[in-house]
């Protein structure tokens, strides 16, 4: 069997992300994006992953750093958009280019919140979909691409 190479996964946090551990811990838990992204690329390695991470709570700066990952190429990209995932048709439109599997992962239980928080924009882009489970959402998600990717190459 060939050794299996390293991939590259990119882990985006879109607008308010960066305050987590400030922000309601009730729905977002204590940790702080350092820690969350620490513990993410912790996850990855295990999985064969190296992580790139990126946050910004400027729109268009997520755009063109999803125009990077189109052009560079990535094998895997876990996005928590923030609040623009209920209504950014322009992030939308960007991560409709990227050919490598996407995971939408939300720390809180969108579903059960506030009506407008139900609905997202990128949902159907999204090979996997994880909400509600803290930090632990974004190791399910780790493990889905994984195995999705691990899948892929089998057939
Ligand atoms: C969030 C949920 C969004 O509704 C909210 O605007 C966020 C965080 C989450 O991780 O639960 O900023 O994406």
């Amino acid at each position: 069997m060939a050794a299996a190479t390293v991939k590259t996964l990119w882990l985006l946090h879109g607008v308010n992300l960066d305050m987590l551990g400030l922000r309601d811990t009730a729905h977002y838990g204590v940790l702080t994006l350092p820690e969350l992204e620490a513990y993410v690329v912790g996850r990855a390695a295990a999985r064969g992953f190296e992580t790139r991470c990126h946050q910004t709570n400027h729109e268009g700066e997520l755009v063109e750093k999803i125009h990077e990952i189109v052009r560079e190429g990535a094998d895997a990209v876990i996005v928590n958009p923030g609040a623009w995932t209920h209504y950014s048709y322009a992030l939308r439109d960007a991560l409709e280019m990227v050919a490598a599997p996407i995971a939408e992962v939300h720390l809180s239980a969108i579903e059960g919140r506030e009506e407008w928080r139900r609905r997202s924009v990128i949902a159907d882009l999204a090979a996997v979909r994880v909400s509600g489970k803290g930090p632990e959402g974004y190791a399910d998600a780790v493990a889905a691409l994984a195995d999705l990717i691990a899948r892929k190459e089998r057939e």
